[in-house]
């Protein structure tokens, strides 16, 4: 290892099942260049809301867990056959079965980098991967309808969004409108109506006032053809109402399935959970979206490495205004 990269390094780290973080020192990540793996010196990660029950949902065993799945920063050694060198700008979303980048260093793959998009700063950089690629990936691929932003047959469909105030929700918002959705209808709290229709929406339902199952019993023609649900729970339920009969509904956080009203009858319709995969092809598409200001990432503040707690109970409070981020270096 060169001698400018330190033996140890800070990394907060979950003592799962427990909840609980800690600042710890531990060895510095070696990188298996033959397995595609890069050396990347954090500049700042993001923490995701959920991600300490994620272990909840895996059958591994993980040697340690850190949190923080957005990773922004410098490459610092890479395969010789890589596409990204030392000095090369990058961000990612690492994949929960490897430790995450609240830590000064981390590891990341050919397959998961893209080149961080120029005209963000480091910290605006690690609100977007995974936020963005999971919009990405319930709109382009768990649909199992539409390719991507280019497909023409979006051209007079309807989708809607929960949560969509929240970190993917507005990225769905985002990412809808550059591909043409005709409606884009998004669930929000009070105060936020305003925000979600200005990320593309062009529908808003109060969840606080009315279910989307209500909202679309209110008149014919409102229901979509695909639901992406980013809360679960009630949220999850109350969607089923709102898909056309053939249409589709996935979730992000839970089962549509056990979610789904008893009585309820729809005529075809899909469902299912998924759990999103980093993708460095994907992301390299989305950094071209946000370099010609068609999305931007939306970031709620910034804390140090050693904020971890206090940052971690921001997100955890569900009503942050974008991501919350730890600036590592
Ligand atoms: N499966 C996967 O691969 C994957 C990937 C990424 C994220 N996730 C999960 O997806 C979820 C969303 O992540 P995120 O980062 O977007 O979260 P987030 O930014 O914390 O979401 C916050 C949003 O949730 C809304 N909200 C709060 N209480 C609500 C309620 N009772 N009903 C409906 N909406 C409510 C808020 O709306 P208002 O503030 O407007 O009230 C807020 O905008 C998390 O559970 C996360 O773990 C899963």
């Amino acid at each position: 290892m060169a001698s400018s990269i330190p033996a140890t390094i800070r990394s907060v780290n979950q003592d799962v099942p427990a909840p609980t973080l800690t600042l710890q020192t531990r060895p510095t990540p070696v990188p298996n260049f033959d397995a595609g793996e890069h050396l990347i010196r954090v500049h700042t990660t993001a923490l995701c809301a959920g991600e300490l029950i994620w272990h909840t949902y895996v059958t591994f065993k993980k040697e340690e867990t850190v949190p923080g799945p957005d990773m922004a920063g410098t490459v610092v050694s890479a395969p010789p056959s890589s596409p990204f060198k030392p000095g090369d700008q990058v961000y990612a979303r690492i994949p929960y079965s490897r430790p995450g980048a609240a830590r000064d260093y981390t590891i990341a793959l050919t397959s998961e980098l893209a080149r961080k998009p120029a005209n963000l700063s480091w910290e605006e950089a690690a609100t977007v991967p995974l936020s963005a690629l999971t919009a990405w990936q319930a709109l382009f691929e768990q649909s199992g309808v539409w390719t991507g932003p280019e497909d023409a047959r979006v051209k007079g469909k309807r989708v809607a969004v929960t949560a969509a105030s929240g970190s993917v929700g507005m990225w769905v918002c985002q990412i809808a409108k550059v591909a043409g959705f005709e409606a884009i209808v998004g669930t929000c709290g009070d105060g936020n109506e305003e925000f979600v229709l200005s990320k593309g929406a062009t529908e808003i339902v109060n969840y606080r006032k009315k279910s989307l199952t209500e909202w679309a019993a209110e008149k014919e023609g409102r229901k979509v053809d695909l639901v992406i649900d980013c809360f679960g729970g009630k949220s999850l339920t109350d969607a089923w109402g709102c898909v056309k009969d053939g249409g589709v509904l996935v979730s992000m956080v839970g089962s549509p399935e056990d979610a789904k009203p008893a009585g309820l009858e729809v005529k075809d319709v899909k469902s299912h959970f998924f759990i999103m995969e980093p993708k460095g092809d994907q992301l390299q598409r989305i950094t071209g979206l946000v370099e010609q200001g068609k999305c931007t990432p939306l970031l709620d503040s910034v804390f140090p490495l050693e904020g971890f707690q206090e940052a971690t109970d921001k997100v955890e409070g569900r009503h942050a205004k974008g991501k919350v981020v730890l600036k590592v270096c």
